[in-house]
């Protein structure tokens, strides 16, 4: 880092206490200069009089001599912050660190000025354990001191500045969107503020820009990005928080390999510019049915192998009842080579919890062997069998397969769950690898019987391959979607869809999804009305920056690169939100607590 940092422009004053470089900057070229450093208190080091302090800051650490006529001065505690004035020294060849980018000076202090006082920090900055996340969501301020932290906020930037520059560099324009606004349907629920100036009337929170991007289209701005909040209430996982960004955008009369096209040249350049890492384009397609039926997930992690296979016709020559039972239903028999595994006997057991998280009420195995193999599916893979079931699953001698019996769901869920275990026990990949996937030709709609009607897989303004929709009585689950997925190393890192762009075929997707006539016009009118004033054909997509950032730097939870993430119950725990407000407060917008929130509501 350049002393672009430092400040203390003009004329310094002999005490001047602001730094002229920062804790990251000095060498051996600086030996014999006079220099100032800020920073805090990492460690320390009693020599018998003399101290050694190592100086912090985002840029580095160097190490600080204060001599002996320092005496008292130099009771300093972990995470003071200082100012140091003094002159660089080499540092004896025998205590050069060569571990440390100024490893080759230390600064002999003159001069010491204690800026501000620490208490004893909850969380030890200087440690390499991490303390409880409650801790560390509650102190963020220290846990962000972490080098470790600043490193993954760093590069979080780098990768939004680069990503952003792409963009303009293809002609998009950044527009904002409102966050005050009426709810644009994602899958989730809304958060809502109520308005003082409506009585009983409430903005929500975008869970996405969607509906306005797709008017800046019908409004001619053509290619339009942005940097954009979005807010879900829904339950959290380590790749999910309530309060997220996308690089959203949308771009007018194209169609799906336009998109595609796009995406992979500003994430060549991204890559590029923020990582320094050169990706393979075009990425591979995969249709969503493949997807599912050789990974069982349709978020497949394409850096391995171990494929699901098919063993209907096998398991109906076999004996096996378990097999035979879950095909009558209607069900599959689906199974995996795991190759030649050193795993012991209560390992391969442990296997089965694993399955079991995707639903699975049990896990057959076996050693492949054409003798017949070993292991509880053993005496049902007797005679020519065996060598079949080895061809099927290209088994070698000795190989571990897995099987799992049941409707189609868990038995691709519950070998997924065991594919990416065994991934992460045997270390499968390479976490520098990165391997994007277009997933692609998603259904239109599901069905939740549940609930007795269809929803949007992606959303209700993506296209459908036939304008049509089928025609009248045609059936809903058999239509095929224009939204694609991308997605890298097992997690889906942005979605999109080319979009409707005729009222009437969105009033039929509306209707199609239960939403009535009323209903359409309260909730989506402007959209309807504004599709009606020559809507260009258009489609975009939104990639989830969180889940990026996290990825490339090699994190498995996006909390790690938000500065001020919340927990898993959506409390923010260092500003202690959400919180009780006044009832003075509440009257204003009014508002009327009842029953166990207004117990709750101290106030
Ligand atoms: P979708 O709902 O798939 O599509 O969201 C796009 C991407 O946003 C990220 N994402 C999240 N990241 C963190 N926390 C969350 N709670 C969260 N929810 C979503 C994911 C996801 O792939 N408007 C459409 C896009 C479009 O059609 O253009 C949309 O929002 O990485
Ligand atoms: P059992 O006949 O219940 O002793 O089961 C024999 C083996 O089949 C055990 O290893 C079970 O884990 C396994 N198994 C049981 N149910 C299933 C299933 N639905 N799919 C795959 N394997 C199963």
């Amino acid at each position: 880092m350049s002393s672009a940092a430092a400040s203390s422009p003009g004329v310094r004053r002999a005490d001047d206490w602001r730094r002229t470089h920062t804790c990251g900057e000095l060498r051996a070229a600086h030996v014999g200069q006079r220099v100032t450093l800020d920073g805090w208190v990492h460690a320390r080091r009693d020599h018998g009089g003399i101290y050694f302090v190592d100086l912090r800051d985002r840029y580095g650490i160097t190490q600080v001599v204060l001599g002996a006529q320092f005496g008292e001065a130099v009771r300093l505690s972990g995470e003071d912050v200082i100012a140091v004035t003094g002159t660089v020294v080499a540092r004896a060849p025998g205590n050069v660190n060569a571990e440390r980018e100024t490893g080759a000076i230390e600064l002999m202090a003159e001069r010491l000025e204690l800026l501000s006082k620490a208490k004893t920090p909850p969380i030890d900055v200087t440690a390499s354990d991490l303390p409880a996340l409650e801790t560390r969501l509650k102190y963020r301020y220290l846990d962000l001191r972490r080098p470790a932290m600043q490193k993954n906020l760093v590069h979080r930037a780098r990768f939004i500045s680069a990503m952003r520059a792409a963009f303009e560099q293809e002609g998009f324009v950044e527009v904002e969107t409102p966050v005050l606004t009426k709810a644009t349907p994602e899958g989730a629920r809304d958060y809502l503020v109520p308005s003082r100036v409506h009585p009983g009337s409430f903005f929500a929170l975008p869970q996405s820009p969607q509906i306005f991007k797709q008017i800046l289209m019908v409004a001619g701005l053509d290619r339009y990005f942005q940097v954009a909040r979005c807010f879900r209430d829904e339950d959290l996982r380590a790749d999910r928080q309530p309060d997220f960004t996308q690089l959203d955008m949308e771009m007018s009369f194209v169609e799906e390999e336009d998109v595609f096209a796009l995406w992979e040249r500003v994430l060549v350049a991204t890559f590029r510019a923020a990582l320094g890492v050169e990706l393979a384009t075009p990425f591979p397609r995969l249709r969503h049915a493949e997807a599912l039926e050789r990974y069982g997930s349709d978020k497949p992690d394409a850096r391995f192998g171990l494929e699901l296979r098919d063993l209907a016709a096998w398991a109906k020559k076999s004996e096996f009842k378990v097999f035979h039972g879950a095909l009558e239903r209607g069900g599959r028999v689906l199974a995996l080579n795991a190759g030649s595994v050193p795993f012991s006997r209560k390992e391969v057991e442990e296997l089965g919890a694993i399955a079991a998280l995707g639903g699975a009420k049990g896990l057959a195995w076996w050693k492949a062997d054409a003798g017949g193999g070993t292991g509880p599916l053993a005496r049902f893979a007797a005679g020519p069998l065996a060598a079949e079931l080895m061809q099927l699953l290209a088994a070698q001698p000795g190989d571990l397969c897995l099987f799992v019996a049941d409707a189609q769901t868990v038995a691709r869920k519950s070998l997924n769950e065991v594919r990416l275990h065994l991934r992460n026990k045997l270390r499968l990949v390479d976490p520098k690898q990165f391997a994007f996937r277009w997933v692609t030709h998603f259904p239109l709609f599901t069905r939740d019987e549940e609930a007795g009607r269809w929803f949007s897989e992606h959303h209700p303004f993506t296209a459908p391959e036939d304008w049509a929709l089928g025609g009248p009585g045609a059936d809903p689950g058999a239509l095929m979607s224009r939204s694609y997925d991308l997605v890298m190393n097992g997690w889906e890192l942005g979605s999109g869809s080319i979009r409707i762009h005729r009222p009437e075929v969105q009033e039929r997707v509306f209707e199609i999804l239960g939403i009535g006539p009323e209903e359409r016009q309260e909730k989506f009118g402007f959209l309807l009305e504004a599709l009606s004033y020559g809507a260009p054909p258009h489609g975009g997509f939104a990639l989830g920056l969180d889940r990026s950032a996290a990825l490339t730097a090699g994190l498995d939870n996006i909390r790690d690169v938000i500065a001020f993430p919340k927990t898993a119950s959506a409390a923010d725990l260092m500003c202690q939100a959400p919180a009780p407000v006044r009832p003075e407060q509440l009257a204003e917008v009014h508002i009327q607590l009842a029953g166990q929130a207004l117990e709750k509501s101290a106030l």
